[in-house]
């Protein structure tokens, strides 16, 4: 599917990786951008760039009646691009803070879930179109510094999986998105190696063009995923040493 010409929704589009979805999708030409966010007014400045291009939108994932408003203003979507998510940095033992944790499921889990099922239906009236789901490799192997986000991550990814069944049959490509640290206040506390944001955007859009499911943007991401097709249990050690060590 060719991004040019696509009328996009991109939730979290004033966070880190958002704003370039933003740039990227400018950039790709596409016809309107629907920027979700908590807080539309945060997406001022960047929409004054192009007022006929960026619409800022209230949306806020977790909140059912905020979705269901998005779905009945916004039918003209056909790339949906579920980038909004949250992070506490918590292990699951040591510091279990449960508020936190629903927290992460809420929204990068059942928010993912719900935006996917409310807009559904738009995409089938508009052809198929795609859905974009901002995952990430830890959705694979548990990080235990973050292990609780790293749970939220994996649902997500497995809700990915389910939903791109269900939908292959309205023609809806469903692409999971899963990068190594990414360079983003979100990982601010990480160490590198990190991935730009903007690499990260141009792979994602990239694999909707060449209608690709699985992306893995930076050498990161791509060297964890050769070992853990070779060796998962190697990787899973190689994480929990980080924390003995
Ligand atoms: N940074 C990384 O290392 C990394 C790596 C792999 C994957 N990812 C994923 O990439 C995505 C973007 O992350 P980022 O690095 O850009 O983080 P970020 O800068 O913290 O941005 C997160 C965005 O999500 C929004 N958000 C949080 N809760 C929301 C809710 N309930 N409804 C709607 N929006 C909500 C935030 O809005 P507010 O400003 O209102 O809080 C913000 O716009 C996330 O899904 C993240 O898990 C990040």
């Amino acid at each position: 599917m060719q991004v040019q010409g696509t009328i996009a929704l991109v939730t979290g589009a004033n966070g880190g990786i958002g704003q370039y979805y933003i740039q990227g999708l400018q950039a790709a030409g596409a016809t309107r951008i629907y920027a979700g966010a908590r807080h539309p007014e945060s997406l001022k400045n960047i929409a004054a760039t192009d007022p006929d291009r960026i619409i800022p939108i209230p949306l806020d994932i977790t909140d059912e009646a905020l979705v269901k408003a998005a779905v009945e203003a916004y039918s003209d979507v056909n790339l949906l691009i579920n980038n909004a998510g949250v992070g506490f940095n918590q292990r699951l033992v040591a510091e279990i803070n449960f508020d936190k944790v629903r927290s992460e499921i809420e929204v990068n889990y059942l928010g993912m879930l719900r935006m996917c099922l409310a807009f559904a239906p738009v995409l089938k009236a508009n052809g198929g179109g795609a859905i974009v789901n901002m995952l990430t490799i830890l959705a694979k192997v548990n990080f235990p510094l973050n292990a609780s986000y790293c749970a939220s991550k994996a649902a997500a990814l497995l809700a990915t999986q389910g939903i791109r069944a269900e939908l292959a049959s309205q023609k809806t490509l469903v692409v999971g998105v899963m990068p190594g640290t990414v360079d983003t206040g979100m990982s601010k506390d990480f160490p590198p190696p990190k991935v730009a944001p903007e690499e990260v955007v141009r792979a994602a859009l990239q694999a909707v063009i060449d209608g690709v499911e699985d992306v893995y943007p930076g050498e990161q991401a791509q060297e964890m995923q050769a070992q853990l097709l070779q060796d998962p249990k190697a990787v899973e050690k190689w994480m929990s040493g980080i924390l003995a060590s």
